[in-house]
């Protein structure tokens, strides 16, 4: 197909010279964290439709409501387009046995930029190899989801005034949340950050993650005690046991009811403190919490939408903006920036 504003060679030309991929968290630096933030506080209160003509392709292998919802209405807010496969495992022709590979080279020419969530770590990485548009990973497997570590460190920003500093209690299932994972990344970026890992010892953080955060000075300890986590941090970081990606059932089953908050323990927390979750909850925190001044897992999916928008205008509203660190190809999933 050619001719026309999807295809032309001049847009085409256009579109590589500002290619850039989400992949991970550790492709962005503190300089451009800080831009983003600036930029998503001033898209709260400056009407933007800069992305008009523009198109973005939700290419979801797995379920969602936030990351695809949010996206969606980031896209339309900043003037742009939206298409759309909501259920691709069943719904798109992967059904019919079509690698990925095939489809990004396909969805390329009909859109500007793709946000994936797919099954598999690395799945985004192997995209954006073969895309001549931005993959923004939003989710792959029990890998990463950048773009959800960007928007709770935002709304701890945005809580607290600052993020040097923090202690951060992560609780419930760290070795499969791709989200704590994900923000770990990011508060290695930081000053004076504390982690507390609160969970059961098989759903311990991974060697990976500890590693990094030795590398980069991030003070961390593990242990049973919510209790106490709770008492001390500046955030608890509530997840959900990832039913999904447990081998065994029975051992889901066994493990599904650790950690559960309740209102009693968050009526501890030190007066400023927030108890952030990235939902969905099952029964992790219990509904009695969510009257609490601690609560800001609804607020914090809010702010979802103004992160997604600057992002989605850093990577296609043009050069001015500063850059999104590019991942370097040489890089595998796990590279440590
Ligand atoms: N937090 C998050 O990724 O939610 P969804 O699975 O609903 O997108």
């Amino acid at each position: 197909m050619r001719g026309g504003a999807l295809t032309g060679a001049a847009s085409f030309c256009a579109r590589v010279t500002l290619m850039q991929h989400v992949i991970r968290s550790q492709q962005f630096d503190r300089k451009t964290i800080e831009k983003l933030f600036a930029l998503a506080t001033q898209l709260q209160t400056a009407p933007d439709d800069s992305l008009r003509g523009k198109v973005m392709a939700t290419l979801f292998y797995e379920p969602s409501t936030r990351t695809r919802l949010s996206f969606e209405s980031a896209m339309t807010r900043l003037g742009g387009g939206v298409i759309s496969t909501e259920n691709a495992r069943e719904a798109s022709s992967a059904m019919k046995g079509e690698t990925l590979e095939d489809t990004i080279k396909i969805v390329n020419q009909y859109a500007d930029v793709i946000v994936l969530r797919h099954f598999e770590a690395g799945s985004a990485l192997h995209a954006a190899q073969v895309s001549q548009i931005p993959i923004i990973n939003a989710g792959d497997g029990a890998g990463q989801h950048p773009t959800q570590a960007l928007l709770d460190l935002y709304t701890i920003e945005r809580e607290l005034g600052k993020v040097d500093g923090i202690h951060i209690a992560g609780v419930g299932d760290l070795r499969f949340g791709r989200t704590i994972r994900s923000l770990s990344y990011l508060l290695g970026k930081f000053k004076d950050v504390r982690m507390t890992f609160v969970s059961p010892p098989e759903l311990q953080m991974g060697d990976d993650i500890k590693a990094y955060l030795k590398r980069n000075n991030v003070a961390f300890s593990e242990t049973e005690n919510l209790a106490s986590a709770m008492k001390s941090a500046d955030v608890v970081y509530q997840t959900r046991i990832q039913k999904e990606r447990f081998p065994d059932v029975e051992e889901y089953e066994r493990l599904k009811d650790s950690f559960i908050i309740t209102r009693s323990l968050v009526d501890s927390m030190k007066r400023k403190a927030i108890l952030m979750h990235p939902l969905p909850r099952v029964n992790e925190i219990e509904r009695e919490v969510d009257s609490s001044p601690h609560a800001m897992y609804f607020k914090q999916a809010g702010y979802g939408v103004l992160v997604r928008m600057a992002l989605l205008k850093m990577l296609l509203g043009g050069k001015e903006l500063l850059p999104i660190p590019r991942v370097p190809a040489s890089h595998n999933l796990h590279g440590n920036v």
